[in-house]
């Protein structure tokens, strides 16, 4: 796929502890093949590289630095300020009262200094805020935003920059076809650049599935952030194949067991399914392809259907199928496709 997508975009994914450590030989092999950008899934994540204010774990996310560096892949880094896998000592005393607005800001400089200096000039850009808009266009009410208010996310972009100037920089977030966030996410852009802060690029986090996102919606928010002057990035790409929540009549009642009802495939996904869930990726890789000029990587959250964390949300023990590789690392159809729509699309790379 890296191949096909030469001189679009960068094909990237998320690696797990598994991959990182070398233990999913499977897994790696597909990745040094078809992927030229590479995310930690989870160990970049506050909770787990520093969960003490003075304990970090670099050993991860020294491993997946250096993976990146011997295989020619680019780093970027997920993420700095986040409200989930967050430490409760980097917003709560002890006494479990919220934090101060100037030790929260001592707090976030240390820790995004610390992580983005140890990389300076390795990884290529950080996803330095994430998920701090609602859907509406209204901030997270986070404990970063009920110490700092809105002054948290420049804050992050700053001190960021100051580790690592020649890093770029990313807001990221999901749903971000929804016209709230999308207007919000926008004003953001205005306000950073207005301050004389760098941020290059918006992550559109992109967890799809059979009938999310309005793909106009979608195509709309890739326009509107080119717009306004920053690239846009694909970072979570995936597509689930399940339905997404089970309401209407007594599932029980009606002899439909519930857990059944979200776990429809356990098993296998049956032909119809499949060609339902390709059609979809088709079009949403198509308006990708013909945003080309505007997308700078597009990444899929995760290397094969097994390693998916929508295996287990939005209900734990589910069998889904939401990204291009199957259990047995086996390229799905979707795979030749992408690469023969990169032939047929053109590239307006300016
Ligand atoms: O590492 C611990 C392990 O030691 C422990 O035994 C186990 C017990 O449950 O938990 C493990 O941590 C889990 C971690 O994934 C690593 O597997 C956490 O419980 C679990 O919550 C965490 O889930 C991650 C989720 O973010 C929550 O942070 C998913 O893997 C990851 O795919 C998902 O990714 C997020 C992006 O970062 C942001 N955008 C949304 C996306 C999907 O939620």
């Amino acid at each position: 796929m890296k191949d096909a997508a030469k001189g679009r975009f960068l094909i990237g994914t998320a690696l797990n502890e598994a991959q990182i450590r070398g233990l999913d030989t499977a897994g790696v092999r597909v990745v040094r093949e078809h992927f030229n950008a590479i995310v930690a899934e989870n160990c970049m994540k506050s909770q787990p590289i520093h969960p003490q204010r003075d304990r970090y774990n670099f050993d991860a996310p020294d491993r997946l630095v250096a993976f990146g560096e011997q295989n020619g892949i680019t780093v970027t880094g997920h993420t700095l300020i986040w409200h989930s896998q967050l430490p409760r000592w980097f917003v709560y005393n002890d006494d479990g009262t919220l934090r101060s607005a100037e030790e929260l800001k001592a707090i976030m400089k240390e820790h995004i200094s610390t992580v983005v200096g140890r990389y300076k000039g390795r990884i290529k850009g950080w996803d330095v805020v994430n998920e701090a808009i609602m859907e509406d266009g209204s901030y997270r009410r986070s404990p970063f935003y009920e110490i700092l208010g809105e002054e948290f996310i420049p804050l992050a972009f700053q001190y960021a920059h100051e580790a690592d100037p020649d890093a770029e920089l990313y807001y990221n977030d999901y749903n971000m076809w929804a016209e709230g966030k999308r207007n919000t996410v926008v004003r953001l852009i205005g306000e950073l650049r207005e301050r004389g802060l760098r941020i290059d690029a918006v992550g559109m986090q992109s967890h799809m599935g059979m009938n999310h996102p309005d793909f106009a919606e979608y195509e709309k928010s890739i326009e509107a952030f080119a717009a306004a002057g920053v690239k846009v990035m694909v970072t979570e790409f995936d597509m689930s194949a399940l339905p997404t929540s089970y309401v209407g009549a007594d599932l029980a009642g009606g002899g439909i067991d519930p857990a059944r009802a979200m776990n429809p495939y356990p098993d296998s996904l049956p032909a119809e399914a499949y060609e339902a869930w390709h059609k979809r990726m088709e079009q949403a890789l198509e308006i990708m392809l013909r945003h080309s000029d505007d997308i700078t990587r597009v990444t899929f959250w995760g290397v094969s259907d097994s390693d998916s964390w929508l295996n287990n949300f939005p209900v734990r023990g589910r069998t889904d199928y939401a990204l291009t590789f199957d259990r047995g690392h086996r390229a799905k159809p979707i795979v030749a496709r992408f690469i023969e729509m990169c032939r047929e699309i053109p590239a307006d790379k300016k």
